[in-house]
């Protein structure tokens, strides 16, 4: 089952520099279908869905460890099975030496047009990164960057609106 975020709805998370959840807010815990204990600790990968392509949590990835902050469209799995989309945010926690301590996490409700989009996309992306890698998949995301002329964030940004 589809599950879908009122609109006034935040999801939230920290995690550690591995991506262990250290944090998790009653939204989460809620929409997740599991309880704090299940969740703290745990990988984040715990809410992967198996139809994300690898090649977003990659860029996810090398966007945050730069300290840059990213913007994605991301399906996420439930304990019991459900799936649903979120529109997030994902940053470093720096401390007062500028040092990363932890990353942070923050989600809304997808604009349901953008999802129509991502869809066919992170479709094709997978189909890629099973037969030719991940690589391959992140070249067809780039592509429609530089055909669009934008930035990654630019582009996730423009669709939620
Ligand atoms: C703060 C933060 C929040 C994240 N949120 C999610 C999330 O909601 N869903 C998800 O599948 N991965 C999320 N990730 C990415 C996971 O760490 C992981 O890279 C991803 O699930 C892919 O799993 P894998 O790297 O084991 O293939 C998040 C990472 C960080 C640092």
């Amino acid at each position: 089952m589809v599950l879908e975020l009122g609109k006034d709805d935040f999801i939230i998370s920290k995690t550690d520099l591995k991506g262990k959840i250290t944090y998790v807010n009653q939204t989460f815990m809620k929409i997740a279908e599991y309880t704090e204990e299940e969740l703290i600790d745990k990988p984040h990968s715990i809410i992967r869905h198996p139809s994300m392509p690898k090649a977003v949590f990659k860029l996810l990835w090398d966007t945050i460890v730069q300290k840059e902050e990213i913007f994605a469209f991301v399906l996420n799995k439930t304990k019991n099975g459900n799936e649903y989309w979120v529109y997030a945010n994902v940053t470093a926690s720096l401390d007062e030496n500028g040092k990363i301590v932890g990353y942070y996490s923050v989600r809304r409700k997808p604009n349901p047009e953008a999802i129509e989009i991502i869809k066919p996309l992170y479709a094709k992306m997978l189909e890629t990164e099973k037969r030719s890698g991940v690589e391959a998949s992140t070249k067809i995301l780039i592509d429609i960057l530089n055909e669009e002329g934008v930035s990654y964030n630019e582009l996730i940004i423009s669709i939620q609106k």
